[in-house]
């Protein structure tokens, strides 16, 4: 539910360009209120100002971020990560050249014979009670620019990782972390470079940011803190990454896409590992209860607000503005079942990670149980997971035990909130 909601009898006795417009805004402003926690509202807040409300990531023009962290230099070179330095070599050995993806492949994004998204990955019957009924050509052109939308804000958020690994490269004590993150800057070029490439030259569509997606990135290109660019970056996005990837990966039929999609996933796979083993020390080491319990808080708040959010309003604007309103948008694609079994994937990846980096305390446990999540309490961390064994999972069906049908009592629990 919307805590900032618009008496929808007022609003039908507006004219609907400023109807359309005030709902826009009064979504944009509920944002800040499913925050709960005042610390990480303190945290967000100012970005979300920017993101949602000055729609900064929107303005075409080049968006200046300031930020501010320590470059931390070490003159004595010590090998001080044992672990990070294996990464290092398996990340050396595993890189490889966009330019050799088979990009001579055809790709016609309207193809029924190699759709881009499955057709079940809606629930056209929502659509149909909400009184939109759109035949066979009109639902390619959807599945074709939800993909595309999908793909967009995977490059956004692969310029984000890639500023956000250069940071921690820089920001980071260990060295053996530095030697690592050198090669996850190159990673993420690698994947800007694809993504762009694909959604350039392949599906000739590019949409703008997403202003959640845009919040995030903000507030963890102006965190000093660079424990919180490596839990923003490499366990939240990469987390919500690694979901939507694997979710892509899964469901496209369209080669030339999942073999990008299959060499990304292995690169990300290290870096979620990365982070987990960075943090894992910190967090438990050297962070106070007080730092760490603020943590663990932060990483809760964003991780519903990543789920609730990330709802392709892009999409919405384009297709169904006047048409139905932003509340029965998020239902529809919400409960939609590919999103539900993006957020399976997503939090099966992603609750392990938290636990092993110390932030599942007993304390915040009732909270991810409330919203549905427990069942990933006990699922396998990235540390223990290769990008191989992870593609097998996916080809296999066998990421976490649920079946998706749970992922939506999850979302009807956190929507009636
Ligand atoms: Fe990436
Ligand atoms: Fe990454």
């Amino acid at each position: 539910m919307l805590p900032f909601r618009i008496e929808q009898r007022a609003l039908s006795l507006l004219p609907s360009k400023v109807k359309n417009q005030l709902e826009a805004y009064a979504d944009a402003a509920s944002t800040l209120f499913e925050v709960h926690d005042p610390r990480v509202l303190g945290a967000i807040g100012p970005s979300a100002v920017r993101g949602t409300i000055l729609k900064r990531g929107k303005q075409g023009v080049p968006t200046i971020i300031p930020a501010s962290h320590r470059a931390y230099f070490d003159w004595t070179y010590p090998s001080d990560f044992p672990d990070m330095a294996e990464l290092y070599t398996r990340a050396k050995r595993g890189q490889w050249d966009g330019d050799q993806l088979p990009w001579k492949t055809s790709v016609d994004p309207l193809n029924p014979e190699v759709p881009l998204l499955p057709d079940d990955f809606f629930g056209w019957d929502r659509a149909a009670a909400y009184g939109v009924k759109l035949d066979a050509k009109e639902r390619a052109e959807l599945r074709y620019s939800v993909a595309s939308w999908m793909l967009s804000q995977f490059l956004h958020g692969e310029q984000g990782a890639l500023f956000a690994a250069a940071q921690v490269t820089e920001a980071v004590q260990f060295f053996d972390g530095k030697l690592y993150g050198a090669t996850q800057v190159v990673d993420e070029g690698r994947h800007v470079e694809v993504f762009h490439r694909y959604l350039d030259t392949k599906l000739q569509k590019l949409y703008q940011i997403n202003d959640n997606l845009f919040v995030i990135i903000d507030a963890l290109m102006s965190d000093g803190r660079w424990d919180m660019k490596f839990l923003g970056m490499q366990i939240m996005v990469e987390g919500v990454a690694l979901g939507a990837f694997s979710t892509l990966y899964r469901e496209t039929k369209e080669p030339l896409l999942k073999e990008l999609l299959k060499n990304v996933i292995q690169d990300e796979a290290r870096h979620v590992h990365y982070g987990v083993l960075a943090l894992r020390e910190h967090i438990l080491e050297e962070l106070s209860e007080r730092e760490r319990r603020e943590r663990e808080d932060w990483a809760f708040e964003v991780a519903i607000l990543m789920r609730n959010r990330f709802l392709a309003y892009e999409v919405y604007e384009e297709w169904f503005e006047g048409k139905m309103s932003r509340a029965e948008w998020r239902d529809f694609i919400g409960q939609s079942p590919g999103m539900e079994r993006f957020r399976h994937l997503m939090f099966a990846r992603m609750v392990p990670n938290l636990r092993e980096i110390g932030l599942l305390s007993d304390r915040i446990k009732p909270h991810y149980e409330r919203v549905g999540l427990a069942k990933y309490f006990g699922g396998v961390a990235a540390d223990q997971l290769t990008g191989d064994q992870m593609l097998a999972d996916l080809d296999a069906g066998t990421v976490g035990a649920t079946p998706a049908r749970r992922a939506s009592d999850e979302y009807a629990i956190a929507a009636a909130e």
